[in-house]
């Protein structure tokens, strides 16, 4: 049995926020013809960053990648939806949960978990040291 047809078709998150979607393409690829891990871990640290930043309301950096899990491959053509959550915000950090879903070629509207992460960004100022989170 494929990976593809044993992964669970799941609900997409109601509690999460949808941060990305973008569709990866043929250049985005490793030798084994899915998409290249590094590839899809660039994405999510862009999506990761679109919470902080509203916080941060500056200049920020990542600290950290906590938890990394590709849990199913990536493939040319899904449609790739990114949602993403606040999990902690600290003195200078904050940390957020970023979950994958993707919608398979030719299988648009059924979704499968492929990735699932944990950020943590600092806000730093123009010397990049950290600096506080605003209050708001
Ligand atoms: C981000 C950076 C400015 C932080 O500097 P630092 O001297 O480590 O800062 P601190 O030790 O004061 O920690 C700052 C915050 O980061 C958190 N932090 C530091 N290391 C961490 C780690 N490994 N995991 C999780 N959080 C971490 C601290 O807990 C602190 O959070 P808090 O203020 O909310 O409690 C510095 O590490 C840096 O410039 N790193 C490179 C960033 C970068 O280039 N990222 C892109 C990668 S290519």
């Amino acid at each position: 049995m494929s990976a593809d047809s044993s992964a669970p078709r799941v609900e997409l998150p109601t509690d999460q926020e949808l941060v990305l979607k973008v569709i990866p393409m043929p250049a985005d690829c490793n030798a084994n013809g899915d998409i290249f891990g590094g590839w899809v871990m660039a994405q999510v640290d862009l999506a990761g960053s679109v919470i902080p930043a509203r916080h941060a309301k500056g200049r920020m950096a990542t600290v950290a990648v906590n938890e990394f899990i590709f849990k199913q491959p990536v493939r040319v053509g899904d449609i790739l939806s990114f949602y993403s959550s606040l999990t902690r915000i600290g003195r200078t950090s904050m940390t957020v949960k970023v979950e994958v879903y993707a919608e398979r070629f030719r299988s648009q509207g059924q979704y499968i978990k492929v990735t699932e992460a944990s950020l943590t960004y600092v806000a730093i100022d123009d010397q990049g040291q950290p600096r506080p989170v605003p209050k708001d």
